[in-house]
């Protein structure tokens, strides 16, 4: 049996679904599930800390290395409404991650500000409280478009930071990279109603596509720098080879060790401690004072080792790994089968110690994934 494909002993009992995006299998409700303890920890001793929780498969850009306007046309199936997880359910199941150790949740899309009234969502879940008793790191990842009008209502409702992407300052890459012709002028601002409205520390995430929008590096450290200092944390990400669509080539990564060389070239850098085991980014800052910045490695450096990232989709399927190729169905336990929450928290466990999950470690050492040649599940289903 492969590291990621499920069915096994408790997993035993996949059905297939119609829709070939989303494999999943129903867990089975074990009759004596044991009480969360909140230190989980799977296969390889990683805990389970940080919940991803797409709210929407839908987005209002077209980003050519996440949602390529030629898939996801107007024919393009999105969930219907009575897929998607409602707000009760969101939180129920996120108060059983909680349960088992989780402090961060991050909602993502798809775009998660086009989910009507996610401030209410925010809310519910801004009540929680980890095991230890502190409140959740209550973020979300957005494309900014609508932050001028909907920053303020999210703070007021908890959200406490905020991660906006924006893949170049030049109005005519950017209008490109989104595909939907969307002004860069918009996001700056979205991103400084973020600011006003306190979420901080804002990062902001740039895709770094070789040949497409490599010359906005420096351009992009440069106005963060200058124009808001340690306020904002510009991160630069390698392209990576999530889902089957965007027609990914090595040639289109810029590793990020050269990311580090052209910035230094022009702003010294040092190097910084990561903030917290697992952490996606390195961190480094300017040596000058003038704030941080940090790349993230995945393709180049993977950093599954300390892996402890778990993520939901719209419609509610567990998935252990950017990866995946195969979900969890939860909300089959919630609607079909009825299990209680003490039952789903004994699903959970189950499926977290049984995780080993490492595809860029495996991809990088040149190894075959375990379930090589199934089709992997798409970002704009299960969030970055
Ligand atoms: P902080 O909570 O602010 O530290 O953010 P984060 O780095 O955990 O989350 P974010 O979603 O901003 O991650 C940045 C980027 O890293 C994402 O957009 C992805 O491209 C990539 N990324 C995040 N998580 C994973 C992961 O588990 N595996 C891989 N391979 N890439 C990831
Ligand atoms: N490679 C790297 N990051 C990606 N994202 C989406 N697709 C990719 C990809 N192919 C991330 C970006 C974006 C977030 C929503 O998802 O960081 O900011
Ligand atoms: Fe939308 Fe973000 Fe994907 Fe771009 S990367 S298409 S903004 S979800
Ligand atoms: Fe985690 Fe999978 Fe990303 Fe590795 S590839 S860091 S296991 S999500």
């Amino acid at each position: 049996m492969g590291e990621r494909s499920m069915p096994s002993g408790a997993f035993a009992s996949t059905i297939p679904i119609a829709d070939l995006r989303h494999r999943a299998s129903v867990p089975r409700v074990p009759d004596r599930p044991a009480p969360a303890t909140g230190r989980l920890t799977d296969r390889l001793g990683r805990p389970l800390r940080d919940l991803r929780i797409s709210v929407t498969d839908r987005c209002n850009f077209r980003c050519s290395y996440c949602m390529p306007k030629d898939v996801f046309d107007r024919d393009y199936a999105f969930l219907p409404q009575s897929s998607l997880l409602s707000f009760e359910e969101i939180t129920r199941l996120a108060r059983m991650f909680v349960g088992h150790g989780v402090r961060k949740i991050r909602l993502t899309g798809g775009e998660p500000t086009l989910r009507r009234h996610l401030e209410t969502l925010v809310g519910m879940l801004a009540e929680l409280r980890t095991v230890e008793g502190e409140p959740l790191d209550l973020t979300l990842t957005t494309n900014g478009s609508v932050l001028t009008k909907k920053a303020q209502a999210l703070a007021d409702a908890g959200l406490k930071r905020i991660t906006v992407s924006l893949d170049a300052l030049d109005d005519t890459i950017f209008r490109a990279m989104n595909d939907v012709d969307f002004p860069v002028a918009d996001v700056l601002a979205g991103i400084d109603a973020a600011l006003a409205a306190g979420l901080a520390p804002l990062k902001v995430n740039m895709v770094v596509k070789r040949g497409t929008n490599d010359g906005e590096i420096v351009p992009m450290a440069r106005w963060f720098r200058e124009n808001y200092g340690a306020a904002v944390v510009l991160r630069f990400i390698e392209y990576m080879d999530v889902g089957e669509t965007n027609g990914w080539r090595m040639d289109h990564v810029l590793p990020s060790a050269a990311v580090i060389d052209r910035l230094a070239d022009v702003f010294p850098l040092e190097p910084l401690d990561a903030h917290y085991g697992g952490e996606t980014a390195e961190r480094w800052r300017y040596v000058d004072g003038g704030g941080e910045i940090g790349v993230v490695s995945s393709v180049t450096q993977a950093f599954c080792r300390d892996c402890n990232r778990a993520r939901l989709s719209t419609e509610g399927k567990l998935y252990l790994c950017l990866f995946a190729t195969q979900g969890h169905d939860l909300r089959h336990l919630l609607r079909e089968a009825r299990a209680s929450d003490e039952q789903i928290g004994g699903v959970l466990a189950e499926i977290w110690a049984q995780r080993g999950d490492r595809y860029s470690e495996l991809r990088g050492a040149g190894k075959p994934q375990a379930d090589g040649g199934a089709r992997k599940v798409e970002m704009h289903y299960i969030g970055g």
